[in-house]
């Protein structure tokens, strides 16, 4: 059997990326290329992503890193086996722009296009990074979404828990807003934690107990503004005891949240031997995030997955990745030309 090799583009948000994935004959993948151009300068002064930026700094970009991600795979369009590009969810200028991109490079190339779910990238990446055997179980945890999804085979996900209200990178972000640090929020309250004072203020643990495995952090931020507005004008102190209470709500949340689920996991799957949870999202980069979560993990009995960072976050090998799976699964057919990007997905 040949090797696989397959094009992955990714513009769902505010990275453009293009990478070049391949299997080889013996069964092992190999990233040959991946790129991804951050617009986070272009968003900054806003405080966050706007879609119309987003979707023509994508335009401007895609070309030049499509053509730079061949050339360092060292492969032209009629070596490839497929192109896969995301199709959703996302800001709809962005997919618009990369699965249409797409469309014409397999057009021209005459490969066949395979249309990914953004998630599915997620779910799948810890298969090319570390090999791993389904089922198990994935923590995403970024700026757009916060949920617990059973993987149990290319193309068979089931969500076992979601956000209520904002997504976990959200609630860093806009709480970082809040007491005036910039964007984006997530690093620069874990920064600003490391000198605070963890137990100064006693934050909410949002649905911590109940019975029902989702998430809400809407709760979290409304009593950082509350608090914050009762000590105006904030001293760099106060703000880093802010961030360092805000961080441990957090960590105590998630400990809780997930925990549910990894108990679900082993009532349900009782024959597998060695489970695991794997974590992506640019939250993942957390610290006390990922302490507290292979410290449950080690309680339980669960292996935690981490990839490495620049494959956590939105990239285009876990697109590129996702296409080789569907190949070697057999999921592959004409109909991707016809479909059209959906948001909401
Ligand atoms: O997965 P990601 O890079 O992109 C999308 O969501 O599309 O995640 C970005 C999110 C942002 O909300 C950012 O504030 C958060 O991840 N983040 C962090 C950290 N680094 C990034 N949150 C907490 N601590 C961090 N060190
Ligand atoms: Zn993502």
């Amino acid at each position: 059997q040949d090797a696989v090799k397959v094009l992955g583009i990714e513009t769902s948000c505010d990275e453009t990326a293009a990478s070049v994935v391949a299997l080889g004959v013996d069964g092992r993948p190999e990233i040959l290329s991946s790129i991804v151009f951050s617009q986070i300068d272009e968003h900054a002064a806003f405080g966050g992503v706007v879609p119309e930026i987003a979707a023509r700094a994508h335009v401007e970009a895609l070309d030049g890193i499509v053509e730079a991600a061949l050339g360092e795979a060292g492969v032209g369009l009629t070596d490839l086996d497929a192109v896969a590009a995301t199709a959703g969810p996302g800001l709809i200028g962005g997919l618009i722009v990369g699965l249409m991109t797409a469309k014409a490079l397999a057009a021209a190339a005459d490969k066949p296009l395979i249309a990914v779910n953004h998630l599915e990238g997620h779910a799948l990446t810890a298969r090319l990074t570390d090999g791993l055997a389904f089922p198990y179980l994935l923590l995403l945890v970024s700026g757009g979404h916060t949920q617990i999804v059973l993987v149990r085979g290319v193309g068979h996900y089931e969500r076992w828990a979601t956000t209520i209200d904002d997504a976990l990178g959200e609630a860093f972000d806009k709480t970082a807003k809040l007491i005036g640090l910039p964007f984006p929020g997530g690093p620069n309250v874990e920064k600003a934690a490391r000198s605070g004072n963890p137990r100064r203020f006693a934050f909410p643990r949002p649905l911590k107990g109940e019975a029902r495995p989702d998430f809400s952090f809407s709760g979290l931020k409304t009593a950082v503004r509350q608090a914050a507005a009762a000590i105006a004008p904030l001293s760099e102190t106060d703000v880093a005891d802010i961030c360092a209470s805000f961080q441990t709500a957090i960590a105590d949340t998630l400990n809780d949240r997930v925990s549910r689920s990894l108990d679900r996991f082993r009532i349900e799957f009782p024959e597998v031997r060695d489970p695991a949870l794997v974590v992506a999202g640019g939250v993942a980069a957390n610290k006390q995030v990922r302490t507290t979560l292979e410290d449950l993990c080690r309680n339980r009995g669960f292996a935690f997955v981490a990839p490495p960072l620049e494959l956590c976050t939105d990239n285009a090998a876990m697109i590129a990745w996702a296409g080789v799976e569907r190949i070697r699964a057999g999921l592959v057919d004409g109909g991707a030309m016809e479909l059209a990007p959906r948001s909401r997905w």
